[in-house]
């Protein structure tokens, strides 16, 4: 048995979908401990595009169980139209599916609070998903949160109505906007429980158990540098994306844990607002969106694209105490006569957004396809060197290249597993 940390290196949208999708093939579980709708996996299976937003990944596979963890922050609505939408395509859920007691839940006043407080800030807005993933957040550490317990207990309905008024005197007094009607979103929250109470339980000890016997994967949401410790506050979400959160969102007894893989993209990217070293505001930019299909999974916004930034990987190779790496959207580059990697830079401007003496190294692309390719040595002999940089850079090993978006197209050099 062996047990797999997920985590993206750099601001999200790494490709961690189509990796977990890869390995939960001979994965028993499936685990979220952090974020909530606020996240976009994107699996191709034959050609058929799913993305998910709260569900774990491994849901598509039949033996794989999927547990949404306590650190999860949970939309009822939204996680009812995920349920619905998979079980259309015919995918089974109810023996797969356990989501922990203790997930906070996302109120209708909370969504309403973070497009007010966004629209506020204007020009220094974070550029957040507007899911109300942050006010639910604050909420939980503030010790008035709304738990998925809750509704067992008969105080649900006070304790949001309560929580509600407080915001809507916000939301009304300071924002000037509208409240929201607090009867009907009781009402319609306890609806939407009511379809999904026999999938909630106490999945602290189901993690435990599944992690001390089978093959589990933790999959971490957004990534390291939108972690609100590690990351490039304020512009960050509002969860620990980093290893410590998986231990707090999912109550894993860190013993077993058995190896972590970062998720790195052969270029980077970043949706939302804050600084990003290596962006290419120019015609390289564009055309890595281009063939990149660069555009946010859940909120469909274009992603800014820059060369590679080692600086941040090396960060999350020790934050993350990352063991190996699946490196992601290789084929991307396939058009690109010159490729940089960013390898250094000075402290970053958090008023102008601007980062002194950005340094790159150069080299050759190689300019042909590697679209599906499977093995290592098929690779032209500069994307192998552009592996071997970056290998060289951050010390540690690229195990998985993932070089289309199908879970056929990737070349694995590691049996990651039997680690
Ligand atoms: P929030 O998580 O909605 O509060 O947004 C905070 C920041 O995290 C914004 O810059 C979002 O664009 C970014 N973000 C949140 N979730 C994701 C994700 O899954 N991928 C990439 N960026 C994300």
């Amino acid at each position: 048995m062996s047990n797999i940390f997920l985590v993206g290196t750099h601001w999200g949208d790494e490709g961690k979908g189509k990796i977990v999708d890869v390995l939960s093939d001979r994965a028993d579980a499936c685990i979220r401990f952090q974020g909530g709708h606020n996240a976009g996996h994107t699996l191709v299976i034959n050609g058929v595009t799913t993305i998910l937003h709260l569900i774990p990944s491994g849901i598509l596979r039949d033996n794989c169980k999927s547990i949404i963890g306590n650190g999860v922050v949970v939309s009822l609505s939204a996680l009812n139209q995920e349920i619905e939408s998979l079980k259309k395509s015919g995918i089974k859920i109810d023996t797969k599916l356990f989501i922990s007691k203790n997930c906070h839940i996302i109120l209708p006043t909370h969504v309403a609070l973070d497009v007010a407080r966004e629209q506020a800030l204007a020009e220094k807005s974070i550029g957040t998903t507007g899911r109300g993933i942050g006010p639910t957040y604050e909420d939980k550490v503030s010790r008035r949160g709304i738990r998925l317990v809750d509704f067992e207990s008969n105080i649900f309905e006070s304790k949001s109505s309560d929580l509600m008024s407080y915001h809507n005197f916000i939301l009304d007094k300071y924002y000037h906007q509208n409240k929201i009607d607090i009867e009907k979103a009781v009402n319609e929250m306890r609806v939407e429980y009511e379809k999904v109470k026999d999938l909630v339980s106490d999945t602290t000890h189901l993690v435990n158990e599944l992690s001390s016997n089978s093959n589990c994967i933790f999959e971490g949401a957004q990534g390291t540098m939108l972690d609100v410790d590690h990351g490039t506050y304020p512009y960050v979400t509002s969860s620990n994306t980093t290893l410590a959160g998986l231990l707090s969102g999912s109550g894993l007894n860190v013993s077993n844990l058995d190896y972590s893989l970062g998720i790195v993209k052969a270029y980077t990217t970043r949706v939302g607002h804050g600084p990003f070293p290596s962006e290419l505001n120019n015609e390289i930019g564009r055309n890595i969106a281009k063939w990149g299909g660069e555009k946010g999974a859940t909120t469909g916004r274009d992603r800014r694209c820059g060369w590679l930034d080692c600086k941040i990987l090396k960060e999350s190779v020790e934050l993350n105490r990352i063991n190996g790496l699946a490196l992601t959207k290789l084929d991307v580059l396939d058009n690109l006569d010159k490729i940089k990697i960013c390898i250094d830079y000075g402290d970053i401007n958090y008023q102008t957004m601007s980062t002194p003496n950005v340094k790159y190294i150069e080299m050759n692309g190689w300019e042909s396809p590697t679209v599906g390719i499977n093995n290592f040595n098929d690779l032209p002999l500069n994307a192998k060197k552009y592996i071997e940089k970056i290998e060289e850079i951050c010390e540690t090993k690229i195990a998985i290249i993932s070089t289309g978006p199908d879970r056929r197209q990737v070349i694995s050099r590691d049996d990651i597993f039997a680690k």
